[in-house]
């Protein structure tokens, strides 16, 4: 394998090419494959035709144990899946049939709020380290996903604001950032499936060694602060974490992979017509520990 690396933004974000993404890597290829994630923190993969589930699965596997298991019950959905592999998130528009959600549909309505910027399961006390999204189906206008580095953003950050968070802990709610991004009040049930977990709004994101600002979409408030005041400070950090100069959007092609640190970016979902186009995309996620 000879990996070339093509840069996409002068911040990060790079193209490999030279790799298709399976089970079968040595480990000098797959440690040359973290270098290039370490310091673009979002890297896409291309291939000539959408990765298979197993081949999906088993990189993922390489890189950091990964998430099994359907965590998530959305109320009066059918225990069917339409991808038959726990360690696939569907981040389709489609039911387990195949079929584009009904307009009605919570799920729907839930994944409709990926819209907004986050970042894949701070909702967890063990968070979400890689994620891996597969392009299956494109829609015709692409649907592009955008990101943001939180490490230059911390980079950036006045140096007072640095001091201002030093210590600080947010609490992030995965049913907070839902009904912000206009889906339904969750039932006791859904609430009781993912309850929330708290983390320091600054940390060190280890593969580079570079501090990163760790907030989005989920987190509630401040932690021992006053529920306004801590808002404030939250909605201040994220108006700049997500400047123009720091964000990349990504033109979406069938086969390809993306993969992206959770640990120092911030992404989210752009708007398509969800009700006419199908895109199937479909994500594993890397955690922290085995979970
Ligand atoms: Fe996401």
């Amino acid at each position: 394998m000879t990996l070339t690396i093509r840069p996409l933004h002068k911040l990060f974000a790079a193209e490999l090419s030279g790799v298709a993404l399976s089970g079968h890597m040595t480990p000098a290829e797959l440690a040359e494959i973290k270098a290039a994630l370490a310091q673009y923190a979002v890297c896409a993969v291309g291939h000539d035709r959408p990765l298979s589930n197993e081949d999906h699965i088993a990189f993922s596997a390489l890189l950091g144990p990964i998430e099994r298991g359907q965590i998530l019950k959305v109320s009066g959905s059918p225990d069917e899946m339409r991808i038959a592999h726990h360690e696939i998130i569907d981040q389709s528009n489609m039911d387990e049939t195949g079929e584009i959600y009904a307009d009605d549909d919570r799920r729907l309505a839930f994944k409709r709020a990926n819209r907004l910027w986050h970042t894949d399961m701070s909702f967890h006390q063990n968070r979400a380290t890689w994620s891996l999204l597969s392009a299956h189906m494109v829609p015709p206008d692409g649907a592009p996903t955008e990101f943001s580095d939180m490490r230059a953003v911390y980079d950036a950050l006045p140096d007072d604001m640095k001091t201002r968070i030093d210590g600080l802990e947010a609490e992030h709610s995965y049913w907070h950032s839902r009904v912000l991004g206009g889906g339904p009040e969750p039932t006791d049930e859904e609430r009781a499936s993912r309850p929330p977990a708290r983390h320091k709004l600054a940390h060190t994101h280890e593969p580079s060694g570079r501090k990163a600002l760790y907030i989005a979409s989920h987190a509630t408030h401040i932690v021992g602060w006053p529920e306004d005041e801590g808002r404030d400070l939250l909605l201040e950090l994220m108006e700049f974490a997500t400047r123009p100069e720091f964000v990349y959007s990504h033109d979406w092609r069938v086969g390809e992979v993306v993969i992206w640190d959770n640990l120092c970016t911030i992404h989210r979902a752009t708007e398509f017509d969800d009700r006419q186009y199908r895109r199937d995309m479909r994500r594993t996620t890397c955690r922290e520990h085995a979970v």
